[in-house]
């Protein structure tokens, strides 16, 4: 092990805790993570110290807790290597982000007709935020399909590009399957065709390195509350170029210059999408959580992560009438699967009340369920704070609800 494992689950005070008397094994970590003590604390202390509105007064605190917001975005910006801080907008999620470039890509950069391109393994809030376009604006989707192993058709991705691709929008990672999708590659030929690309990173910024100049993608969306970081804030990364071409998001105070019945003009990136009071100390928040995962090392807990879905795919393969749904060859700390005909809603429950959380269902991605031909899966998502222990435990807890069915 690349890093101290007892010191690390000491940060997080909730991994000590029982559930129906035994000791919690938290495998939900796609859908959440936990939070360290670090974080907590930094909100804590703005709240009792800090606490005043960003970027509107002239006063000693006002100052302060603007200084700690707009480093905050600087540690967004080092995070993901972008070029500028004014590339770094904070919205409320991944799912806010998605959005916010969808309804203002298409209003500003798409006309009936025109098309962008998703995959079979999205997200709703992938499909979704396009979908309300295609209703206002008349923009269609196109889809990329996948293979029975849930990797993406690339060979049937080039051949979505016409004359109507506007934009690609795309997972980095799955959420069920843990699909590491080859992001430069859906990149390189969507520029080879003059599109921009959107990656959605919610399950990938906590389990690797990302680097937005390498990857070139021109627009990146991320969540704090999945790496470590508080609820309610995540991040916008938009290359200037295409981030000044956007219509705003949202109005209200923030994002103007100035406001007249007449005529009002918009504030300078990255304000211009951040209309109200932005939450300074969630962005404070996350900023800690960044800290965090970079003091630990991402390639740290990119291979902590990677040998323990080794060892549960490697132990789980061993019990009688488990099926994993997608097989991908790159696959990030997440598994889904079913055992024989045992429900997954049955396996959730029974596995919860051995004290181990999993997701269970469709995770938001109905069109995907339907393509893998399941109704839903039971997962497993793994974090930096996971043991090889809490591996077993897994296991046992399966081969134990089978024996049950
Ligand atoms: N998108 C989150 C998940 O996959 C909620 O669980």
């Amino acid at each position: 092990m690349s890093y101290d494992i007892s010191a690390v689950r000491a940060d997080f005070p909730i991994l000590s805790r029982e559930v129906y008397k035994r000791p919690l094994v938290y495998l939900d970590n796609s859908a959440t993570t936990q939070k360290p003590r670090q974080v907590v604390d930094a909100m804590t202390e703005e709240y009792y110290n800090v606490n005043a509105n960003v970027h509107r007064g002239v006063h000693f605190l006002s100052q302060q807790a603007t200084e700690l917001h707009e480093q905050s975005r600087e540690t967004v910006r080092r995070f993901l290597n972008a070029r500028s801080s004014s590339e770094i907008i904070f919205t409320r999620g991944t799912t806010e982000s998605i959005n916010l470039v969808a309804s203002c890509f298409a209003k500003g950069c798409m006309q009936a007709g025109d098309e962008v391109i998703v995959s079979e393994l999205e997200h709703h809030s992938n499909i979704v935020s396009w979908q309300l376009q295609e209703a206002r604006q008349g923009i269609k989707l196109r889809v990329i399909p996948i293979t029975d192993d849930g990797e993406l058709r690339l060979d049937e991705y080039e051949k979505l590009f016409n004359e109507h691709t506007r934009i690609v929008s795309i997972a980095h990672v799955s959420n069920v399957m843990g699909t590491v999708n080859p992001v430069e590659e859906v990149i390189r030929i969507a520029h080879e065709h003059g599109v921009p690309v959107l990656v959605d990173g919610a399950q990938s910024t906590p389990h690797f390195e990302v680097d937005v100049q390498r990857l070139d993608c021109d627009f990146f969306a991320f969540s704090g509350h999945k790496i470590y970081g508080p609820t309610g804030v995540g991040v916008l990364y938009g290359k200037e170029e295409w981030l000044e071409k956007l219509p705003p998001y949202m109005g209200g105070g923030e994002m103007i210059k100035n406001v007249s019945f007449e005529r009002t003009t918009f504030n300078e990136l990255p304000f211009k999408f951040e209309a109200g009071t932005p939450d300074y100390v969630a962005t404070t928040g996350l900023a800690r959580a960044l800290d965090y995962v970079t003091t630990l090392g991402m390639d740290n807990i990119f291979q902590h992560e990677q040998a323990l879905t080794r060892y549960a795919l490697e132990q789980m393969q061993e019990i009688e009438g488990m099926r994993f749904i997608g097989n991908p060859k790159h696959r990030d700390a997440v598994i889904s699967f079913l055992v024989g005909d045992i429900h997954h809603l049955d396996m959730g429950t029974l596995l919860d009340r051995l004290g181990i959380a999993v997701r269970t269902g469709h995770h938001c991605a109905e069109p995907l369920m339907h393509r893998m031909g399941v109704q839903g899966t039971v997962r497993a998502s793994f974090g930096l704070y996971n043991t090889m222990e809490e591996v077993d435990i897994l296991v046992a807890g399966i081969k134990r609800v089978a024996q049950m069915f």
